[in-house]
């Protein structure tokens, strides 16, 4: 039995009002969730008040991004030790917004997710098309390009425990979600393919949905075999809906 995971991705939003605001109505809620574990993943800098505000709750912290480098340097970077130094227990490697805006290729992420991982840190590796790889049906190779690059540096065994977030990148942002049966096929595909390589790894796997989920389509969407969570951008700024989608995920099990 996998665990459902929610995590929220603020990207770069927030205040340390708005910040405390949200954490607040978070903790509020989600002793009602127990069946979902929750995080959030909030900029750099509001890490250290999310470690002070949430010590002591069920609720779970990490980062958006995160260096190759263990130190020196390296201007405008973030180590994993100094994750660590204020809890996080995630990351986020490769979200689309890093391969896109910032030019991270595949080998970076790879490098990113063995960094993460050899430090400690539970790395959610994201994956997924565009729609003009959609449209031209190779969906599966990108994902398997993108995923294979992580096994290639590593093993499957790197992905023991780990977790893998499928976020179209048409989804993203625009208020189109993929459907369910969309989604349940690329998390089938994932899971597949590192089953492939290591059964047991695949098993255990956690493959989040990410691409415009909100209170109203997360049942569907996690009612499906190989959708274990979510990582949510927009919704996860507002309390109440994104405990909502971590109520459909404490459903979901
Ligand atoms: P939205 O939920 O805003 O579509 O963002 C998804 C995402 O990119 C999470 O990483």
């Amino acid at each position: 039995m996998r665990q459902p995971l929610v995590a929220g991705n603020w990207k770069m939003n927030g205040s340390v009002a708005s910040v405390r605001e949200l954490l607040a109505g978070i903790k509020a809620g989600v002793a009602g969730v127990p069946r979902c574990e929750v995080a959030v993943c909030p900029p750099f800098i509001y890490i250290p008040q999310a470690s002070a505000e949430l010590a002591g709750s069920p609720v779970f912290w990490g980062a958006q991004n995160l260096s190759t480098e263990a130190a020196g340097a390296f201007t405008g970077e973030i180590a994993a030790s100094m994750l660590l130094d204020f809890g996080c227990t995630y990351v986020i490697v490769g979200h689309s917004e890093r391969r896109t805006l910032y030019g991270e290729d595949d080998d970076v992420v790879a490098a990113k997710f063995a960094v993460a991982r050899a430090a400690g840190l539970k790395p959610i590796l994201c994956v997924g098309e565009t729609l003009g790889e959609r449209e031209q049906g190779i969906t599966e190779q990108v994902i398997a390009r993108q995923l294979d690059a992580v096994m290639a540096m590593q093993g499957a065994a790197v992905l023991a425990d780990g977790v893998i977030a499928y976020e179209p990148v048409w989804a993203i942002g625009t208020g189109k979600t993929a459907t369910p049966a969309q989604a349940q096929e690329v998390h089938a595909f994932i899971r597949g393919r590192v089953a492939s390589q290591a059964p047991e790894v695949a098993a255990g796997l956690r493959i989040l949905y990410g691409g415009s989920m909100k209170p109203g389509n997360a049942p569907e969407l996690m009612a499906q075999p190989d959708i274990d969570g979510g990582l949510i951008g927009g919704a996860s700024l507002v309390a109440s809906e994104f405990l909502g989608i971590c109520q459909a995920a404490h459903e979901s099990v």
